[in-house]
């Protein structure tokens, strides 16, 4: 039972998998919103000798923005303070899926195409032992000797397994991709001092070619979720793929980052996520102005957590699920609208309003206020905020310390 993309590592794993095990593959495709057609991997498994009856292919895109992406996107995650967690968050899903149909197909293995020294390896594992503790997981990368993208390449010429070629000519990236995010690693990557040459965008212009003129949005928010562009209520797949269209236009997202695994080692990557930078900025802007300050604070702490807990793969634990209801429930109020304006690789907020609002402005005005607010009450407040202070000082005024 295989988590099959229909590109060339997986490909390759599949001829393994009926060569090196003698195993009846049945190969399994979501639909993330990768923006591939899904016919050629049906095609590709089916000449690589898979049964049609074991080629299981599944849209899953509403059910990915929906369940995983608007709840992670609800703690405003960030890995690191600036991965969007694209390909962290769609594992999970993935890994639960595989085992429901392995199941239903009384497959005695799952199967992944991630490598032994990544991320994605534990991600799915996780996924798989949560929904089946007892499952038995092949992970052909840590298996066989072909122990590098060169080797697994010319595996697939031994076998005719198409190889895509980038714009190049040259053999591809490694890519993941859905509707949250394409993320490219390896080969010239490696080296995190170059920059990336135009080739590896997949999903974006880049800004400098994005129009001169401004694009002016409106998000309708509810409890937390964009539900409405423009006043159009729209699904969270359908929301996403919007966003992204715009966000590709105004050559938004694109991030150039080096991380830390999970497994220890360092990595660069290039990740383009319009859509989800736009709703990031949108969220936090009607957050704004409808969490409490305290509520606000605590949540902000608890993100850097909430996104390792993700990244490291531990969608399905109690503690993701117990910071998800803490999430959830600042949400509550977080309904109303905001207009942002896309401009050449920026998202620029430039306004709020909700039934809920907290923001006054009575409070906060420069102007007459007419009593809402007394400045003498300030005076009292800094004199015990400034207490502490003031007795270090004169400690230090005596001893010098
Ligand atoms: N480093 C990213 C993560 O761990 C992306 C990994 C998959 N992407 C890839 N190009 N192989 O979430
Ligand atoms: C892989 O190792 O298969 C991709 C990178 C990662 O999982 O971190």
């Amino acid at each position: 039972m295989l988590a099959y993309s229909g590109g060339l590592d997986t490909s390759v794993i599949l001829k393994w998998l009926q060569t090196a095990y003698g195993a009846e593959v049945v190969t399994f495709t979501a639909d993330l919103g990768q923006g591939e057609e899904l016919g050629p991997a049906r095609k590709k498994a089916e000449m690589l000798g898979i049964k049609p009856e074991n080629i299981f292919i599944e849209d899953l895109r509403e059910e990915f923005v929906r369940d995983y992406v608007y709840p992670m996107f609800r703690a405003n995650a960030l890995y690191e303070g600036v991965y969007l967690l694209g390909t962290s968050i769609a594992r999970p899903l993935i890994g639960k899926r595989q085992i429901e149909i392995a199941e239903q197909v009384g497959a005695d293995a799952v199967c992944h195409g991630a490598t032994g020294k990544g991320n994605d390896q534990v991600r799915f594992e996780l996924a798989y032992y949560a929904n089946n503790p007892d499952i038995k997981v092949i992970a052909p990368w840590r298996e066989w000797d072909l122990n590098s993208r060169t080797k697994l390449i010319e595996f697939a010429e031994q076998y005719q397994i198409p190889i895509a070629k980038d714009k190049r000519g040259e053999a591809p990236f490694s890519v993941d991709a859905n509707l949250l995010h394409s993320s490219s690693e390896g080969k010239i990557l490696e080296d995190p001092n170059v920059e990336p040459h135009v080739d590896v965008f997949q999903r974006t212009i880049s800004p400098e070619a994005a129009p001169d003129k401004p694009t002016i949005i409106e998000i309708g928010f509810e409890k937390g979720d964009a539900v409405s562009l423009d006043g159009k209520p729209l699904t969270p797949a359908q929301m996403l793929t919007a966003l992204n269209a715009l966000g590709r236009d105004n050559g938004i997202g694109r991030v150039d980052l080096v991380e830390n695994r999970f497994v220890g080692m360092k990595s660069r990557g290039i990740y383009e996520t319009p859509g989800g930078t736009i709703l990031y900025a949108a969220h936090r802007a009607i957050e704004s102005i409808t969490v409490d300050r305290g509520a606000m604070h605590l949540k902000d702490e608890l993100m850097p957590k909430y996104a390792e807990l993700v990244y490291y793969g531990f969608w399905f634990s109690p503690e993701r699920e117990m910071l998800q209801v803490a999430i959830d429930k600042s949400q509550e109020c977080v309904t109303g609208t905001v207009r942002l304006k896309l401009y050449k690789g920026n998202v620029i907020v430039i306004g709020r309003a909700s039934p809920y609002s907290l923001y006054s402005q009575d409070l906060v005005t420069f102007e007459d206020d007419h009593g809402a607010y007394d400045q003498k009450d300030a005076a009292g407040f800094i004199r015990l905020q400034a207490l502490r202070l003031r007795t270090l000082a004169m400690r230090k005024r005596k001893t010098g310390k």
